[in-house]
């Protein structure tokens, strides 16, 4: 089999963490694949692995000092780099995120990237509080709507002993990202997604309201991918706290109303409707115009009516469609979600216990069973968000071919 990256360069970029060994790996990987790699470090980076072991592996000297010795004053590699096909910059900590972000330049690595300009991805290690301070949020923001591909952290124990999110990606994985970048598959060409994500919000009055904790991880990684491979991708969204995906028709909304027809608009035109929101099965009967007042220790009481079950009522109109829902379930899932394929007359469902700790919502890995109307269920493993969208799609492919 022809390696996939054969005919292909790669910049790989690394920057100082501990996690700079898993670089190596990628590297390997890499090589493996048939891509010409060259290795950029950041000012930091040699503090944790010697440019020698990059250099032994990829072939090629490494660029490590902005002002060099006679041989990378030369710059020869690094214009040959300039010429890449992409740049991964892994691991990228939150130095390095800031520095490419701002546009700062000051070592090897972020001189190289404002010298590049071509497709990049980027895989952040750090420690989960810093992955979580809006400092780090705002520049991966920025950094994405620059067109930056990103290969979230895994959650697990960190090096600092604290366990969340913010473990390097495997390699592995980091590898795929690359293939995909490289030689997307578009085997999603001609169809049409619609796909809903993140909870809904239901006011009570102008300053509160009902909502749940989905993060609509889950439906913005189904609608990143259908477009990267592909398709044509409406992505219907409650308020989440994720920037668009690229190439997507992005429509907001908060009321699980709204999102009512959002949906039926665009389902007609739609060839598939993959519902991972968490639509609210409630919402208050009446919304106060004014702010409710605290009567001292009175209750305050609502009266909820339920909301219009979205995906079971357009399911009931599906000519050509593939419905695909998603159950949340804390007993008896698999059941419960056969029970649930059948009442909302679906073609496939994703269920997930919501009560196993470290999984669902906002999480970006889920262990989930997928069911579809014949009553196969496929318990799949813990996996990456991400991963489970690309099964996912790939799935609902051979589901719409058999
Ligand atoms: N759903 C919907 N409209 C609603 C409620 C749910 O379209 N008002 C969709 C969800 O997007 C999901 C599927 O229905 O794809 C199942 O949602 P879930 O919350 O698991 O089930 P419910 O139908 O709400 O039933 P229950 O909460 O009683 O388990």
């Amino acid at each position: 089999m022809k390696a996939a990256l054969a005919g292909r360069t790669v910049v790989l970029g690394v920057s100082g963490s501990i996690a700079a060994y898993k670089a190596v790996e990628l590297l390997r990987l890499l090589v493996k694949d048939g891509a010409d790699v060259y290795v950029v470090m950041s000012e930091n980076a040699g503090r944790f692995i010697q440019p020698l072991t990059f250099e032994a592996l990829s072939g090629h000297p490494v660029a490590v000092e902005v002002f060099d010795t006679a041989e990378t004053a030369s710059m020869e590699h690094v214009r040959q780099a300039e010429r890449a096909d992409c740049l991964i910059v892994a691991p990228a900590t939150a130095g390095t995120l800031g520095k490419l972000a701002c546009g700062l330049t000051g070592d090897a690595l972020a001189n190289f990237f404002i010298a590049y300009g071509g497709p990049t991805i980027i895989a952040p290690a750090m420690n989960d509080g810093m992955y979580a301070h809006p400092a780090v949020r705002e520049n991966i923001a920025r950094l994405k709507s620059r067109g930056a591909h990103f290969v979230d952290p895994e959650e697990g124990e960190l090096a600092c002993g604290r366990v969340g999110p913010g473990r390097l990606a495997e390699p592995a994985d980091i590898l795929a990202a690359a293939r995909a970048v490289l030689q997307p598959v578009r085997d999603l060409e001609g169809l049409h997604f619609l796909v809903t994500a993140g909870p809904t919000r239901e006011p009570i009055d102008p300053v509160r309201y009902l909502s749940n904790p989905s993060s609509g991880k889950m439906g913005y990684a189904i609608a990143a991918q259908a477009a990267r491979r592909g398709a044509e991708v409406t992505l219907v969204s409650g308020p989440t706290a994720l920037e668009p995906p690229e190439g997507v028709r992005f429509l907001p909304c908060l009321r699980a109303e709204e999102m009512h027809a959002l949906v039926q608009e665009n389902f007609a035109g739609c060839d598939v409707l993959v519902m991972t929101a968490a639509v609210g099965d409630f919402a208050v009967e009446t919304v106060e115009k004014e702010k409710i007042k605290k009567n001292g220790d009175a209750p305050l009481v609502l009266t909820l009516k339920p909301t219009r079950d979205i995906l079971k009522e357009v399911a009931q109109k599906k000519t050509h469609q593939f419905v695909v829902g998603f159950a949340a379930e804390t007993e008896n899932l698999i059941d419960s979600a056969k029970e649930k394929l059948r009442k909302k007359n679906l073609d496939l469902i994703v269920g997930n216990d919501i009560s196993a700790p470290g999984i669902g919502f906002q999480s970006d890995s889920n262990q989930v069973v997928v069911v579809d109307r014949a009553g196969r269920a496929d318990p799949w493993p813990l996996l990456p968000k991400s991963r489970i969208a690309g099964l996912l799609l790939d799935r609902i492919l051979e589901a719409r071919r058999a």
